[in-house]
């Protein structure tokens, strides 16, 4: 089956199989392979994408289902060469140690910090709670996302 799909900006025309997943479109067709893929049953966060927006696991998608939609990827966060904000910090904070989930959650928290500017503490402990890390115990991820709002907050106000 034929789908076009405009993935971080570019448009793209790809011949998928009708049971073909968006993960491994991603990673093996498109060669975007910062999408992660963990446990493949919706249960980890790794995979998670934006479809027109919103957060989506791209290990439980069709490609099928995103035709005609827009697809933004972790590689297609940063602009004219700077990270999102989201990525640096967690730098800045340590957030990220073996790195594999990072992905999944820096999708999640963009998406959060979408639709809402200042989320608490415990707004964005619970936007984060489909996605799971295995080294960092959570904290540092926590404080990120929300040096992550006051960045973008500051920058909105200058
Ligand atoms: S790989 Fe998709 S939720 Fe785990
Ligand atoms: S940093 Fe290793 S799984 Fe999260």
């Amino acid at each position: 089956m034929k789908i076009r799909i405009i993935v971080n900006g570019v448009e793209r025309e790809l011949e998928v199989e009708p049971n073909e997943l968006l993960i491994n479109v991603l990673r093996e067709k498109l060669r975007l392979t910062g999408t992660k893929y963990g446990c493949g049953i919706g249960e980890c966060g790794a995979c998670t994408v934006h479809v027109n927006g919103e957060p989506v696991l791209s290990c439980l998608t069709l490609a099928v289902e995103v035709d005609g939609k827009e697809i933004t990827t972790i590689e297609g966060l940063g602009k004219d060469g700077e990270l999102d904000p989201i990525q640096e910090a967690f730098i800045e904070e340590g957030a990220v140690q073996c790195g594999y989930c990072t992905p999944g959650f820096i999708m999640t928290a963009k998406a959060l910090l979408n639709e809402k500017i200042n989320p608490t503490r415990e707004e964005i402990i619970d936007y984060i709670k489909g996605n799971l890390c295995r080294c960092t115990g959570y904290v540092n991820i926590v404080k990120a996302i929300q040096k992550a709002a006051e960045k973008i907050s500051q920058r909105k106000s200058k």
